[in-house]
This record gives structure tokens, sequence and C-alpha cells, in this order.
């Protein structure tokens, strides 16, 4: 089946109004290449700037609280990311599940929030180090996305058009290090079995990600990989010169 591919930029803490040319120049170059759906999840101070600076490019968030409102200093619903213009946010990165002390139970609820709502959603998940060193690795993160996956209402509304996953070992953002293909193509395998032991065929519509240090010189490779939908890249997705070539590589592969 054909799944929609998707290469998803996420700029951290990096960005303020003087990067709206970068933003620009991303969105006009995507909007022309076929075949692929790009999106930059930029820092909530400048979602707003971002989403008028491009109408109908994807600009989103990279993170939700799980309240429709309340007491929560400093945290950002669902009704204001929609009322800033994103249309998607990132749950449960691994900066967030280790800086935040997010939970599975904590990430499962942002990502329901925000498919009830309307947005669509990536969904990280990812070993350490040691992890990966355990030998345990495709157990553990098969564990943590059965435990991080939207069920219920949300589920029913937003899993075969809005969900995505990406797979983005701890161990490899930020650092140079990528797995192997062999390593990526097994773990994706096993969290496309995931989704399907918990969506039945909605399963196969979900797109899933690779994360952690894509580059313009390995992304070919890494989209060669059976069930590789897409990517979702840090660094590289800063400046147009580096996160375009990424998507023309996706766009190649689709
Ligand atoms: P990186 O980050 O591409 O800089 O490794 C990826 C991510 O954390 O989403």
């Amino acid at each position: 089946m054909t799944r929609r591919k998707l290469v998803a930029g996420n700029w951290k803490m990096h960005g303020t109004a003087a990067d709206l040319d970068e933003v620009r120049a991303i969105a006009e170059a995507a909007q022309r290449m076929g075949g692929v759906i790009v999106a930059l999840c930029v820092p909530a101070t400048l979602i707003h700037r971002a989403a008028e600076a491009v109408p109908g490019f994807p600009i989103g968030a990279q993170d939700i609280h799980s309240a429709e409102k309340g007491a929560h200093t400093g945290d950002i619903c669902a009704a204001m990311l929609h009322d800033a213009g994103a249309s998607l946010t990132i749950v449960g990165h691994s900066e967030r599940r280790d800086a935040h002390r997010e939970d599975d139970a904590s990430v499962r609820a942002k990502s329901e929030a925000a498919l009830c709502s309307g947005l669509q959603v990536i969904l990280c998940v990812g070993e350490s180090d040691a992890e990966r060193v355990s030998g345990k690795a495709v157990e553990i993160v098969s564990a943590q996305l059965d435990a991080s996956l939207p069920h219920g209402a949300a589920a029913d509304r937003g899993v075969p058009d809005r969900l995505a996953v990406a797979y983005e070992p701890i161990w490899a953002i930020g650092t140079g290090k990528v797995p192997s293909t062999q390593d990526i193509g097994e773990m994706h395998a096993a969290l496309r079995s995931r989704l399907h032991a918990a969506y039945g065929s909605a399963g196969a519509s979900v797109p899933i990600l690779y994360g952690g240090s894509v580059k313009a010189t390995n992304a070919a490779e890494i989209f060669a990989v059976a069930d590789v939908d897409g990517a979702l890249v840090g660094g590289a997705s800063l400046k147009a010169a580096d996160f375009l070539p990424i998507v023309e590589a996706a766009a190649a592969a689709a």
C-alpha cells in the first residue's frame, strides 16, 4: 500500500524572526516538489509568524499539553496551537522524555489530545545507547510504542490520516552516528507490526519516520530501507541548503 511520505524538521530551541527567510525558502521549494509532505516544527514563539509567512505550508509545534486548558504555567494546549496556526505537533521526543520526565502515559495523553483537536501527530520512540548494546532495543522500543500510542476516540478519528511514528535512537540524535540500514529496517518492521496489533488494517497507513543524524549524505540510503516513510530531521533542518537535499532524496524514493 502507498503510505504518505513525510519529512519534518525539528528546530528544537533554535529560531527567531531572523530565521523566517529559511522557513520561506524551505516552504517554497518543498511546495514545488511532489510525492512528499514537508513540515517544520518550530519553537512555540515562532509558530504564528512562520504560519503567516508560508500560508498552506505545515508548521508544527514540538510539544503539547494534554489538558484543554487550566493552571499549567508555561504549557501550551491544542486550542492555542491551532490559534497560532500550527497543524501538527511532535510528542514524546526523547529530549522531553528525558529533561521533562515525560513517561509513556503522558505521551499517550498528549497524542490523544492533539489528535482529538484535529492536529497531526509525530510520536517519537527510541532506545538509549545502553539499551542498544544490551541487544534488547527492538523489544524495548516496541513496548514504548505500545504504551505511547493513542487509543479510543482519538485513535478512531486520527490514526489513518494524522498519526506518524518517528523511530529516533537516542544515541543517534545530534551525534553523527546512524544505525545500520539493517538495524533501521528491523526496528521499523517491528514497529509496523505493533501498529497492526494496535489498529488492525489502519496500522498500515501510519508513516514510520527515521530520525537521528539524517543528512543529505545518508538520506537516500535511509529512505531506501523498507518501511521507512520519511524522516524527522533536527540539525540539518535549520538551513534550506541542508534540508532541501534531504527532501529531494525522499521525493526521489517516493
Ligand atoms: P538530529 O535530531 O537530526 O539533529 O540528530 C533529530 C531529532 O532529534 O529529531
